[in-house]
């Protein structure tokens, strides 16, 4: 397998090497409003992720994705339906499908490195075990002379990485993560976008990635689910028959970005239009 990686360190996630079979998802028939009286949020959800395959779920703002990927995690239980993960049914969130935010939610009392051992040591691993893997995880985003640092006193895109190292510290089969990169600077997120995508190829573990961004959907996805509004329902589903690194000049990249980009277009407008290139709400394309 022919991956990019960035500041992550390569090395190290080809020494931990594959290491999942399991993480299959299964969407069955989900629909869930928030009370008895208010309208259908999600409608008729069905959808299949394979072990160890990433997927993105694309729409726009106030479809439900945020909803569908709490339910997804057990956080937020159907009204009705159902979701597996490994044939099991989902009754309650579990360190096995961590889910990461848009904001990297960390306590900021803490040092980087008591972050990222947080989940081990409320599953009660010895002290030096949790020593051990978050010095690995610490190497592995590139973070090692962070450690002993404040959370407050890093960037935006050091505070994803500490967020992201929490998340792989109890090796999850599953990630699921909620526009997890859209606070930060081009740069940073490109990075993050090429190395997230190569952890989970190499470790098998499987990802669904909420977004507004369909260059990092086609960047990071094995196939893109389109949902529409009103109430939120999926409405297209995109594979993205494209080898590994990605880059936005390719001729292939711009072929699926365009169907994207169409099957996009087809959903239901109900909200002011906003920039593309930078409306948070808007569909964004990050190398337009
Ligand atoms: N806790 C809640 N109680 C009541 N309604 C909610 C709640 N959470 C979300 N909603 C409503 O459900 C709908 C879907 O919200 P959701 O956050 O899933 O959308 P989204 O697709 O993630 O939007 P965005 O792209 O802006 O993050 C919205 O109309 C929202 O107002
Ligand atoms: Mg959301």
């Amino acid at each position: 397998m022919n991956l990019f990686f960035g500041p992550i360190n390569a090395r190290l996630i080809a020494q931990e090497g594959e290491n999942s079979v399991s993480g299959s998802i299964s969407v069955d028939y989900v629909s869930h409003q928030f009370s008895k009286t208010a309208d259908a949020v999600l409608v008729d959800i069905n959808l299949n992720v394979k072990a160890g395959e990433l997927v993105s779920l694309i729409g726009r703002s106030g479809c439900g994705k945020s909803t569908l990927l709490h339910i997804i995690s057990g956080l937020l239980m159907p009204a009705s339906g159902c979701v597996r993960i490994d044939g099991k049914t989902v009754t309650r969130p579990s360190a096995k499908w961590n889910m990461m935010f848009q904001k990297a939610s960390l306590f900021p009392w803490m040092s980087v490195r008591q972050n990222v051992g947080l989940g081990l040591k409320f599953a009660r691993v010895s002290k030096k075990q949790i020593s051990e893997r978050t010095d690995e995880l610490l190497e592995l985003v590139g973070l090692t002379d962070k450690a002993q640092d404040n959370i407050q006193s890093l960037s935006g895109g050091q505070q994803q990485r500490v967020a992201l190292a929490r998340s792989l510290a109890t090796s999850p089969t599953v990630l699921l993560l909620d526009e997890p990169f859209s606070a930060l600077d081009t740069f940073t997120r490109s990075a993050l976008q090429q190395d997230v995508a190569a952890i989970c190829k190499t470790k098998g573990i499987t990802l669904v990635l909420v977004t507004h961004d369909i260059d990092e959907a086609v960047l990071m996805s094995d196939r893109v689910f389109v949902m529409d509004q009103n109430p939120g329902r999926v409405i297209d589903e995109i594979p993205v028959d494209l080898g590994w690194p990605r880059k936005h000049m390719d001729q292939d990249f711009q072929r699926i970005r365009k169907k994207l980009l169409l099957a996009f277009k087809g959903t239901e407008k109900t909200e002011p239009p906003r920039a593309l290139d930078g409306g948070r709400h808007g569909v964004e394309s990050s190398a337009a």
